[in-house]
């Protein structure tokens, strides 16, 4: 793709086939920077009359410690950029709950939810510099399930620009595991910029290893990478 508006009209138009073929589907939605765009296009589709009322969501990630309504929530994040604005009801809408008072039940909870509704139809993935997937950092085992999980300081210091300082952002996520991610039927893995080349180019062509989060993607039956130019420049 030439540049971040392509690529996010690229996976928007997937995203939107997805529902016009599976009005119920069950999505992976992520947060940060590169999805945004998406999520505009979302708005925008919607608008001209595609009904996300039927659809499902599950997110990545969240926050160990950020309540629903705190600016930088995940949970805020989505309101603000999609839920609110493509008429989803807020029942079929799942995020870890980062303020849960027994984390660990919390997990196991989600990827419970996970699959009793019958598994994630398409997830959409952004790219660590580090090449995470999700809050799983270099290191994290693939037959990982959602967990607690200590952020890289690469991850902190990438995050703190949405935080008034890097003291500001939370050292502990709940992230779906690997394996949570890995049992989607269908993923789209997006990076744009040059920050996210030596990334995209490891986990495409470089060996499968757990140091390189993302790499896991090339056992996965159905993965549609979708880069800009910049992002690509290394393939
Ligand atoms: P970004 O984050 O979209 O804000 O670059 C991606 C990620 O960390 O997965």
């Amino acid at each position: 793709m030439n540049n971040y508006d392509s690529m996010s009209d690229e996976v928007a138009k997937l995203v939107i086939a997805k529902i016009r073929k599976k009005p119920a589907s069950v999505l992976g939605l992520a947060t940060g920077s590169t999805p945004l765009g998406v999520y505009e296009l979302l708005v925008e589709y919607h608008e001209n009359g595609v009904d996300f009322s039927q659809v499902t969501t599950f997110n990545l990630d969240e926050y160990v410690g950020l309540a629903a309504d705190h600016p930088q929530s995940y949970r805020h994040y989505m309101e603000k950029n999609l839920f609110a604005k493509v008429g989803l009801e807020r029942k079929r809408t799942h995020i870890p709950d980062g303020t849960a008072a027994d984390l660990e039940a919390e997990c196991r909870r989600y990827d419970e939810l996970i699959r009793s509704t019958g598994g994630i139809d398409l997830q959409l993935l952004g790219i660590g510099s580090n090449a995470h997937i999700g809050f799983n950092e270099p290191g994290t085992p693939f037959g990982s399930e959602t967990q607690v999980v200590d952020l890289a300081e690469s991850t902190i210091r990438d995050n703190a620009r949405f935080f008034a300082s890097a003291d500001e952002v939370p050292t502990q996520a709940i992230s779906m595991g690997i394996k949570s991610i890995m049992q989607a039927k269908n993923i789209i893995l997006m990076a744009n910029g040059g920050s996210k080349a030596d990334a995209v180019f490891a986990a495409v062509k470089g060996p499968v290893t757990p140091e390189v989060p993302a790499s896991v993607l090339q056992l996965h039956p159905s993965v549609t990478v979708v880069v800009d130019q910049a992002a690509a420049s290394r393939l």
